[in-house]
């Protein structure tokens, strides 16, 4: 590349903030997205900007643009532009979509916003999001949510949020008025206040307006002395904004808000702007930093496979990590060796998917006809790289699963190794169980009715399940296969994929005794394990 190109891949790769929601169903991750969406300048396809600027947010602006464009809040990937940057949001399914692929879409962004229900603070599957945003260095910003009905204590849910996962919270805005009483935002940094006040006949959405002190004391002298007494008590415990912690996953800015009245809606996209970081040099397999101006290479983090018999295509999503990408470039699949064409390349908002002329580090690209790719695969286009492939995260959910039809064994077995291969569910095996009936293993139920429609549909293999009472598991050797193959409500299997041992118990008190009567054995977690 001429040194004209290089600058242009490093100021379009400067430019990007590539970031996923993590949060509990319920938090407000649809509405915050969409309340995102409405700060947003939409981009086409040659990357240009449309739209309408600013925060002109009403409902009609939303849905306008979402008819016009194309997007809609089940993307999976959502990019538009804010301020001079680039704005990546990658989806992480929850609910009933809750897989495996909603881990892995985690080693596709730079930052991860936590969203918190101001009256339920973390939840289970925030929990599980953020250990595995911490097991990949993900600095984490949080945003506590639905501050305009009644929740719990501003000081009582940071210190949730430091005594449980260990994060310091360093809270950038401060509410004035407790949950449910929202009056506005103070900038901790410049003391600068700005008053919310909902419009007239019922509208949800809020207006800002910036209101001097002595106002906001004279009008809210009780939330005004409260705050003022919060705030101070912040300053002395040390609750500091702090780079150097932020990006090293040690501390957590915090903002506080409304998604729904799109009160500190804006102040998050400032926040990733200003203080989340831009596509770094990604490590390769041997821990050496590809600059991002080195030729084009992507990860590819997801593969999505059409559920449809008429569709057999399947979706990889490629994160783009050095260089341009530009569509109809042929690139190198490094763990096969073979050319890739990208003449198919596009990006995908809901059911719509529309063509991806060019990208730049940080991008997310939709490539069709991906047979032959899984995710954890790199692609490049010339010198060589291998990134490191994405490990399997914890399952919690497992079932047996057995060919209905005896005459099938043969499309099984074929099926059965090729989508453990493609990493869309992670299949155990042990001696004892036999090839006929292997271990299925999941991070969410969702992941075994793919595997079924797929074998059925793909493979010609009907298949039954039989779900196992195990929810945790750890990895073990063979030392530890031998010492618990007699233990109760517990069960080692071996892993496909690596060869690991899995341990599985029934609970987390049955495994606790195991541990406790095997000391010495090997029992490790897994990203995202209880
Ligand atoms: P999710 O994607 O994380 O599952 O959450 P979603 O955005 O669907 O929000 C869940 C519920 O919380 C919705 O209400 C939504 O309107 C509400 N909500 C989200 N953000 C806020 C907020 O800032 N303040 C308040 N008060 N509510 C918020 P619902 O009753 O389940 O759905 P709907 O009938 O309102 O659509």
């Amino acid at each position: 590349m001429t040194d004209q190109q290089d600058a242009r891949v490093l100021d379009e790769t400067a430019r990007r903030r590539t970031f996923a929601v993590i949060s509990h169903p319920d938090a407000g991750k649809s509405t915050l997205t969409e309340a995102l969406a409405l700060h947003a300048e939409v981009i086409d396809s040659a990357g240009a900007v449309h739209g309408k600027s600013g925060r002109k947010g009403v409902t009609s602006d939303w849905m306008e643009m979402e008819r016009t464009r194309g997007i809609s809040v089940s993307s999976a990937v959502l990019q538009f532009a804010y301020r001079d940057n680039v704005i990546n949001l990658l989806d992480t399914p929850g609910h009933g979509d809750f897989s495996e692929d909603t881990y892995r879409v985690l080693a596709a962004v730079d930052a991860a916003v936590m969203l918190l229900d101001a009256a339920k603070g973390l939840e289970p599957q925030t929990l599980k999001l953020f250990d595995v945003c911490r097991s990949r260095g993900v600095p984490v910003i949080t945003f506590v949510n639905k501050w305009d009905r009644p929740g719990r204590e501003a000081l009582e849910l940071l210190d949730e949020v430091e005594q449980t996962i260990g994060l310091r919270p360093m809270p950038m805005t401060w509410p004035l008025g407790i949950a449910g009483q929202f009056k506005g935002l103070i900038e901790r940094e410049t003391g600068e206040y700005t008053a919310f006040l909902r419009a007239a006949g019922g509208a949800t959405k809020a207006t800002a307006t910036v209101v001097d002190a002595e106002t906001a004391k004279a009008e809210e002298p009780l939330y005004w002395q409260a705050a003022q007494d919060e705030l101070e008590l912040l300053d002395e415990i040390g609750a500091v904004w702090d780079e150097k912690d932020f990006l090293t996953g040690k501390a957590t800015p915090v903002l506080f808000g409304s998604a729904l009245s799109n009160i500190g809606v804006a102040r998050l996209l400032d926040t990733l702007v200003d203080l989340a970081p831009a596509p770094a040099p990604r490590p390769d397999a041997e821990g050496h930093d590809r600059p991002l101006a080195a030729p084009t290479a992507g990860l590819v983090f997801k593969v999505q496979a059409g559920m449809d018999r008429a569709h057999r295509d399947r979706m990889a999503f490629l994160r783009i990590c050095s260089g341009r990408f530009e569509r109809g470039m042929v690139l190198t699949h490094a763990e096969t060796g073979k050319p890739f064409a990208t003449k198919y390349a596009q990006s995908v908002f809901g059911n719509q998917r529309t063509t991806v002329e060019e990208a730049f580090p940080g991008d997310i690209v939709g490539l069709v006809n991906a047979n032959a790719l899984r995710p954890g695969d790199t692609l490049y286009a010339s010198d060589p790289v291998e990134f490191p492939t994405i490990p399997a995260f914890a399952p919690e959910h497992f079932a047996v699963v057995r060919c209905k039809d005896a005459g099938k064994t043969k499309q099984f077995r074929r099926g059965i190794e090729q989508l453990g291969n493609e990493a869309v569910i992670q299949v155990l095996r042990s001696d004892l169980r036999g090839d006929q009936a292997p271990v299925l293993a999941a991070v969410g139920p969702l992941q075994f009715d793919v595997v079924t429609a797929r074998l059925e549909t793909e493979f010609n293999a009907p298949v039954t399940l039989d779900r196992l009472p195990f929810q945790i598991a750890r990895l073990t050797d063979a030392e530890g296969a031998a010492a618990l193959s007699a233990q109760s409500e517990t069960e080692v299997l071996r892993r496909d994929s690596d060869g690991e041992y899995l341990a599985l118990f029934s609970n987390k008190w049955r495994m606790d005794i195991v541990i406790r009567k095997f000391p010495d054995v090997r029992m490790d977690a897994m990203p995202a394990g209880s």
